[in-house]
């Protein structure tokens, strides 16, 4: 098996209660810095990142994988855990193929966390959950990167006790919340059972075991919903709409189906009248990189479905964050408007 070209990338939304480690983990995945960029090191917008599979068969540290999987990767989006960005979550959530709730195994469940479980119920999204900061447990014998059964393996029977006790309380909120869960190496069945990974976003513990996980959920699962037509009119979300020196007003989507080129004119939604424009530029985050915090972007004719872009066009001072944004063709236009128009009433 190798990467099929007619799959799109998966995109995984992680969400949970504020500080309890999701910009970390994308640091950690992608061997990045943005926490300690982040003003008071919270999260305010939502991000994306798109990481290409061979990365994450690196960080499984077993190259074989690469010809098991046929996803050409996968974007995850950050989420901000503040209790004022709900709207900002639910957006990440609905644009969702997967998603992981992180929670802090030394704090448990927060408002946020259950927030979250409440959200993708709603969008009947798929998720596991991440039971983070393993590394703060008292005595932890911290082993970089490790699998997770490898590092548990090697403390003491005292820290593992401890670790067992968080961990069962996670399992119990679950419960308590109405979902079936178990640790992920007990669970046969992930359609009924949720997975719960013991992690650690600072020491990399258990992070292979995420990513194997997420790479076989989505292969399980989402096949049939990954299958796209690449040519097909470029479908995004609008993330957020920037002022940027040289270009003016920008918006940083998110592409969830088709293709999208220079040139093409686009229906972006408004809370007036639906904008029509022409792509003036497609820009392209780096590879591995957080579209938030980029600023070498780089411009490119076209791009494929699923990715976080910036696009410059005339008009879009009054594009809205949340609203969609859909290519259009002369034949397409006047329903084209009248979709993105519907959708604007959902946001
Ligand atoms: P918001 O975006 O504001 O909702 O927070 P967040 O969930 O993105 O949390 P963030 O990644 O910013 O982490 C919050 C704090 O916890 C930071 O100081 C991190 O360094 C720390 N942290 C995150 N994960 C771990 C971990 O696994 N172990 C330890 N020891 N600290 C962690
Ligand atoms: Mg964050």
């Amino acid at each position: 098996m190798a990467v099929n070209e007619n799959l799109r990338t998966p995109i995984v939304c992680v969400m949970g209660h504020v500080d309890h480690g999701k910009t970390s983990l994308l640091d950690n995945i992608r061997g990045s810095a943005v926490v300690s960029g982040e003003a008071g090191a919270i999260t305010q917008h939502i991000g994306a990142t798109e990481v290409p599979i061979e990365s994450i068969v690196d960080k499984c540290g077993d190259p074989g994988l690469l010809n098991k999987f046929i996803v050409p990767g996968l974007l995850f989006i950050d989420t901000p855990g503040h209790h004022a960005f709900t709207t900002l979550r639910s957006r990440g959530g609905a644009l969702a193929d997967l998603a992981v709730v992180i929670v802090d195994i030394n704090e448990g469940f927060k408002p946020q966390t259950i927030e979250s479980l409440h959200i993708l119920k709603q969008h009947k999204t798929p998720f596991i959950v991440v039971a983070n900061k393993i590394d703060k447990i008292h005595g932890w014998n911290p082993q970089k990167g490790a699998p997770f059964l490898a590092s548990y393996n090697k403390q003491s029977e005292h820290v593992r006790a401890s670790l067992d006790t968080k961990f069962y309380e996670v399992i119990g909120e679950l419960y308590n919340h109405g979902f079936s869960s178990d640790r992920y190496d007990r669970v046969a069945d992930f359609q009924h059972n949720i997975g719960v990974i013991p992690i650690s976003a600072m020491t990399g513990e258990g992070i292979p075991d995420l990513l194997m996980v997420l790479l076989g959920l989505a292969q399980r699962f989402l096949e049939s919903n990954l299958h796209y037509d690449a040519e097909g009119p470029g479908v995004g979300t609008v993330l957020e709409v920037k002022e940027e020196r040289g270009l003016g007003t920008t918006i940083d989507l998110i592409l969830y189906d088709g293709t999208l080129r220079k040139g093409d004119t686009i229906v972006v939604g408004s809370l007036g009248e639906p904008i029509q424009t022409k792509v003036r530029a497609v820009l392209k985050p780096r590879v591995l990189s957080e579209i938030n915090v980029e600023d070498k972007f780089k411009q490119v004719s076209k791009v494929t479905a699923a990715i976080g872009i910036k696009i410059s066009a005339p008009n879009l001072d009054g594009a809205l964050s949340g609203g969609s944004v859909r290519v259009a063709t002369p034949e397409t236009l006047d329903t084209v408007v009248e979709e993105v128009r519907s959708e604007v009433e959902d946001v």
